[in-house]
């Protein structure tokens, strides 16, 4: 029976003793307050401990209110129409794309940004618009969130073949090259994560130029890598490119790009057309012509009032300092890990295992783990998700959308599993498949940091998940 431990609830570690290390600079920390104070305070005022960044970023105070004041001085039209507010919204979408392209260093030459609702909307422009055939090959690596696993469905459709490329024990890419040797004659896409939404993995980018010297097109998804990594695609240049704005500095929503290259992109073959896509259409003889580049992609009305958001908002980041932002998180991430891995039952046992690495080689600052008890009975993690909701930690729990990484993170018996879907049938249940799986995890915590994190919410973490340690 799986049960929840009610251990004594400890205090917070002192400093010193769990955290205070040599190579834990924390020089940024002071830096960091201040910009909490200043950009998030709502969070403090909430009594709220965020890591949930991988979910979604915070909107930083100012950014919305210098929006507000933008939105309150102009006259924005449908970007369709010729007048003058249609015209200054035209002139914010080229805008936004052109920030989009500077963000990850793409050349307008060589690169184009479609403007779309999230990633998962830029995913499936590819999906649905790459010429697969029988013979193609979709390469997808097992570690990748569901919104590119469901490319699968388009290219299954149109007769690909399908291959994964697995996960070792650490969570990362076992051995692409021979997957990506087999590359075949016909149009194939490799699609990867930058970084695992699940481990916080960060796969070689140099895979890109292996992939495409082996003849595949290749759609990097970015979605979870580039609010705290710069990918400069001068230097890693992905066919395609998938992110949600969202995701960086939390504001504005509603807003994601496809990055493509401008030979990658002649390749597309739209399934469709819609108002906003085309130079023209005939009613009379069926027949239409789409319009060039990236407004043959952004189907409708692209949302105009948010999209002189998106320099300010990326410039954000650059204040802040690149640079910055990473050594920052990386000192966080180090007293996470440490924090997590170092607590122990009375018994000796470890009260947590982290899924993926437990240093800092090739990771961001997302950390999944799955809690034991004493006696090294998982603690499900909906149940330490509602303590943590309790305790007003923000968190995730589950598979975060990457059944994949699970699968592997949880080393999941292919035979075990598909006898429990079989069984479980419309019956599905979280707690019911894990009971299936005689008690095994199914589902995992996810802390993410992200521009506002500071040292305290780790600490309130680590103090959180110290409260499960059993004191004999
Ligand atoms: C790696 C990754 N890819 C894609 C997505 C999908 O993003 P969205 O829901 O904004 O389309 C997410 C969302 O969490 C993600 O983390």
């Amino acid at each position: 029976m799986l049960k929840r431990i009610s251990g004594p609830i400890e205090q917070a570690p002192p400093e010193g003793s769990l955290y205070a290390r040599s190579d834990d600079p924390g020089r940024d920390d002071a830096y960091f307050e201040e910009w909490r104070t200043r950009e998030l305070s709502r969070i403090d005022h909430a009594r709220l401990t965020y890591l949930d960044f991988t979910g979604a970023a915070l909107y930083p105070a100012s950014l919305v209110r210098e929006d507000a004041e933008r939105l309150a001085l102009r006259v924005l039209g449908n970007p369709h129409s010729e007048n003058a507010p249609s015209r200054d919204a035209s002139a914010d979408l080229e805008d936004a794309r052109a920030a989009i392209l500077e963000f990850v260093h793409a050349s307008p030459d060589d690169y184009v940004a479609i403007i779309t609702a999230n990633a998962t909307a830029a995913a499936r422009l590819v999906a649905e618009s790459f010429p697969f055939e029988a013979g193609s090959v979709l390469a997808l690596a097992a570690d990748n969130h569901n919104s590119v696993n469901g490319i699968r469905e388009y290219a299954r459709a149109r007769g690909a073949e399908l291959c994964t490329i697995a996960l070792d024990a650490k969570l990362r890419l076992h051995d692409p090259i021979p997957v990506l040797e087999t590359r075949a004659r016909l149009p194939s896409l490799f699609s990867y994560p930058a970084q695992s939404n699940f481990s916080g993995v960060r796969h070689p980018l140099a895979l890109i130029a292996e992939a495409q010297e082996r003849g595949w097109r290749v759609l990097l998804d970015a979605a979870a890598f580039v609010p705290t990594a710069d990918l400069d695609l001068s230097r890693t240049p992905a066919d395609f490119v998938t992110l949600s704005l969202y995701k960086i500095t939390g504001y504005p929503s509603g807003i994601g790009a496809l990055i493509a290259r401008r030979d990658a992109l002649t390749e597309l073959r739209r399934p469709w057309f819609s108002g906003g896509t085309v130079e023209w259409v005939s009613v009379q003889h069926g027949r239409h012509r789409l319009s060039a580049g990236a407004g043959a992609f952004e189907d409708g009305t692209v949302p105009f009032l948010a999209l002189g958001g998106v320099r300010p908002a990326l410039s954000m980041i650059r204040t802040v300092g690149r640079e910055r932002l990473a050594r920052h998180l990386r000192g966080l991430t180090s007293r996470l890990l440490r924090g997590l891995t170092e607590l122990r039952h009375a018994n000796g046992r470890s009260v947590v295992r982290i899924h993926g690495p437990t240093d800092l080689a090739d990771r961001g600052a997302t950390v999944a783990f799955t809690m034991y008890d004493a006696a090294g009975v998982v603690v499900p993690y909906w149940d330490v998700e509602s303590g943590a909701r309790e305790s007003r930690i923000a968190v995730r729990g589950g598979c975060f959308c990457n059944p994949g990484c699970a699968e592997s993170a949880f080393a999941f018996a292919e035979r075990q599993t598909m006898h429990c879907f079989d069984q479980l049938g419309v019956g599905f249940t979280i707690p019911r498949f894990a009971e299936c799986l005689g008690g095994r995890a199914v589902g995992a915590i996810r802390s993410s940091l992200g521009l506002g994190s500071v040292r305290r919410d780790v600490e309130r973490l680590v103090e959180f998940v110290g409260r499960y340690r059993a004191a004999a």
